[in-house]
């Protein structure tokens, strides 16, 4: 039997992406694989809890236990995320709205092995907020870019994108709403993708 392709997923919001992921292992849209950990920077995300009811191990680093004076020790913060990590042995790490950019220790940590989700046809509207970015520029098609993680925001290669039309009316609300079914199968499409050349 062939052994399970090793998935952790990296986020701290409401964790949509992160189910259907979760979905789609269990309905065998994707196979040979398994998420073997949530982790989370987020104390009371929804992600966790979701993952709780799948009986997903989480794993809750609060970034804001690493607070001194106010700023974010991001070096102390990245070395107990790089064990956590380490500790799950994933081949693949999906990041599925973790707000926290990965500095380069915990990319080079875990080379060839780090993707996001992104709602923007990227190189367009990198960072916070790329549906309003969108509008805000006119556009008439939006989309999301599923992309490899470097230590530029946004900016790793392109593993799989997919369009979305802007409707005259849209506002962020709408569009980020009518985007995410499209992230959501997108970001299967992408791992399925990738199992299949892991395994070759
Ligand atoms: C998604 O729009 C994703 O593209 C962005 O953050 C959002 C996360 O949503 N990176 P969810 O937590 O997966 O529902």
């Amino acid at each position: 039997m062939a052994v399970d392709t090793r998935i952790i997923v990296l986020a701290s919001g409401r964790g949509s992406n992160f189910c259907a992921l979760s979905d789609a292992i269990s309905n065998h849209t994707l196979t040979n694989a398994k998420i073997v950990g949530v982790v989370s920077n987020k104390k009371g995300a929804l992600v966790l809890k979701e993952a709780e009811q799948r009986n997903i191990p989480t794993h809750l680093i609060d970034s804001k236990n690493f607070s001194l004076n106010g700023i974010f020790q991001r070096t102390e913060y990245e070395k107990v995320l790089i064990t956590t990590i380490a500790s799950l042995q994933p081949d693949l790490i999906l990041l599925a709205g973790y707000l926290l950019v990965l500095g380069k220790e915990v990319i080079a940590h875990f080379p060839n092995k780090i993707i996001n989700i992104h709602p923007s046809l990227l190189p367009k509207f990198p960072g916070l907020h790329a549906q309003r970015q969108a509008l805000e520029k006119g556009e008439k098609v939006t989309g999301c870019t599923v992309h490899w993680v470097t230590e530029g925001l946004d900016e790793g290669a392109m593993i799989l994108q997919a369009k979305l039309k802007i409707l005259e009316g849209d506002t962020e609300a709408t569009l980020s709403e009518r985007l995410l079914p499209l992230e959501h199968a997108t970001y299967i499409a992408a791992v399925q993708l990738l199992l299949h050349s892991l395994k070759h």
